[in-house]
């Protein structure tokens, strides 16, 4: 890997994926995207990973696509390379992923965050879609995602604008989970993953994709299928342990299983 660097066992059950390209802002090039994708679908595989962060540096979560490898394209370029198959496998990943933004979250950046399940922020992080300043759009989920999150007025102000939010905005708007100060977003993110690595890996699992039906489908079947996945849990090992452990008064012990 040259462009990310991956700790499968950063905490216990814990995984920290860190993009790695400090001097372009960690510009998503193509090869940086593959290297996530390849990441993400072996943590997802990897039965002692419950949790995954995904994080840059100070500076940089990430300030987008990479203008310069993207400039001279055409339009069947585009096509014929269609980048953001490559995003399908975030999508597609199992396990929860909590993004630790600071500094720069721009355009394929901002998107990057947002196809993660959960945001933490520092308080330096800005949060933009500014493709529309430089002739295009955003391509990954910005108009998106964003206007699932924040609403239309607010969406397409940024959209249109391209103008930054920051991380209190971002907060205040529904974006983000969470807002500390830049020495601690790491750690906050890490916070995050210990509560989640503590639970039932299944009904982690099972929840995320019942959460994340909301946004494929109308609420009757977002119901019906929620329903199944609870119904679902009742075939684990961990349910058993989480309802007996209430029982008995102490605390569970889950296996994933
Ligand atoms: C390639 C980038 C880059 C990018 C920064 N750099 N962003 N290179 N692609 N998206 C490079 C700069 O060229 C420069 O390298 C180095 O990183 C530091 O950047 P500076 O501009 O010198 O830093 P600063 O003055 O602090 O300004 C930070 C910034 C600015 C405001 C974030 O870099 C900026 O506006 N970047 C572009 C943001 C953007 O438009 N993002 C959307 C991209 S389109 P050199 O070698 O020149 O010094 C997109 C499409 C989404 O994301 C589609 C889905 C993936």
């Amino acid at each position: 890997m040259e462009f990310i660097k991956v700790d499968n066992s950063y905490k216990k059950h814990i995984a920290l994926i860190t993009l790695n390209r400090p001097k372009e802002l960690n510009a998503l090039n193509l090869q940086l995207m593959g290297e996530l994708r390849d990441a993400l679908k072996n943590l997802d595989e990897d039965d002692t990973v419950r949790a995954i962060i995904l994080t840059g540096n100070e500076k940089a979560f990430a300030a987008g696509a990479d203008i310069k490898q993207m400039a001279g394209k055409t339009a069947i370029d585009m096509l014929n390379v269609d980048q953001f198959s490559t995003w399908d496998q975030i999508k597609k990943t199992k396990k929860p992923i909590i993004a630790a933004v600071s500094g720069f979250a721009l355009g394929g950046g901002c998107e990057l965050a947002m196809t993660c399940d959960m945001i933490v922020a520092s308080e330096t992080a800005k949060f933009g879609q500014p493709e529309i300043k430089i002739g295009v759009m955003p391509g990954a989920g910005g108009t998106q995602r964003l206007t699932r999150a924040i609403g239309k007025a607010k969406a397409m102000e940024m959209v249109l604008t391209g103008k930054f939010i920051s991380a209190d905005e971002a907060e205040k708007v529904g974006l983000i989970n969470k807002v500390v100060p830049v020495e601690m977003y790491l750690d906050a993110a890490v916070e995050l993953a210990e509560q989640i690595a503590q639970l039932s890996p299944v009904a982690v699992k099972l929840a995320k994709e019942s959460v994340n039906r909301t946004f494929e489908t109308h609420l009757d079947e977002g119901l019906h299928f929620e329903r199944k996945n609870f119904y679902l849990t009742f075939a684990s090992e961990d349910q058993t342990e989480g309802m007996n452990a209430f029982v008995e008064k102490r605390k569970p012990d889950f296996k994933g299983k």
